[in-house]
């Protein structure tokens, strides 16, 4: 059995050095890292998954931004270990969270990635939406919480304001079988 359990202080430099293995060096020079500088993460969706031996092998990350004056969700940055990708622990942490996210009442979802990735959870290129460059534009990728939020919902991605913070209660851990 795994566990999803929401992030806390003690998991971050585990979770820290989990990004470093699974990006490029530099990963916090990204333009996407500009709009979460300073900005508190939506903290019931920054999920860990861990085995039942309690090593990290995924976790997820997503900060509050604005599109047009409207609340959105970044996702990112999702990683799954080295040695358990494609075992569908990835897939597990996406649907966990955007679950979450739908249940906390958020409409719209943003992410910076592979296409042929993410369309499998329903993400699909944001044509109006500019993320800060430079972002290659066909990787501007959204998704709806809410039918229809998307629609009429662009410009350029703002860093979230101090009043996004929503109180919201922590959540709750989730037992899963391995895959
Ligand atoms: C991308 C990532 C989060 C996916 O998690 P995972 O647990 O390995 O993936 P899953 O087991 O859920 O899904 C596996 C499937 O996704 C595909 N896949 C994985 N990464 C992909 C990518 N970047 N582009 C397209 N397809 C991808 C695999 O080929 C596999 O396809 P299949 O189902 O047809 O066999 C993980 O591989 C990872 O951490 N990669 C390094 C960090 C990274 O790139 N993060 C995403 C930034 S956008």
């Amino acid at each position: 059995m795994a566990e999803i359990c929401p992030e806390t202080p003690a998991d971050e430099p585990e979770v820290e050095a989990l990004y470093d293995l699974c990006f490029a060096p530099g990963r916090t020079a990204l333009s996407s890292y500009r709009l979460r500088e300073g900005v508190a993460r939506v903290a019931p969706l920054c999920l860990v998954l861990r085995s039942e031996d309690g090593i990290l092998k995924a976790a997820i990350r997503y900060w509050p931004v604005r599109v047009a004056d409207q609340p959105v969700l970044l996702l990112g940055p999702i990683a799954v270990h080295p040695t358990a990708q494609g075992e569908g622990l990835g897939a597990l942490l996406m649907r966990d969270s955007l679950a979450r996210a739908r249940d906390l009442g958020w409409s719209r979802v943003l992410l910076v990635g592979d296409a042929p990735y993410y369309n499998r959870f329903g993400f699909a290129k944001l044509e109006d939406v500019e993320m800060p460059p430079p972002t290659n534009p066909d990787r501007v990728l959204g998704l709806e919480l809410v039918a229809g939020a998307w629609v009429g919902v662009g410009g350029e991605v703002e860093r979230a304001p101090e009043d996004a913070r929503r109180a919201a209660p922590a959540g709750e851990c989730v037992t899963i079988p391995e895959p």
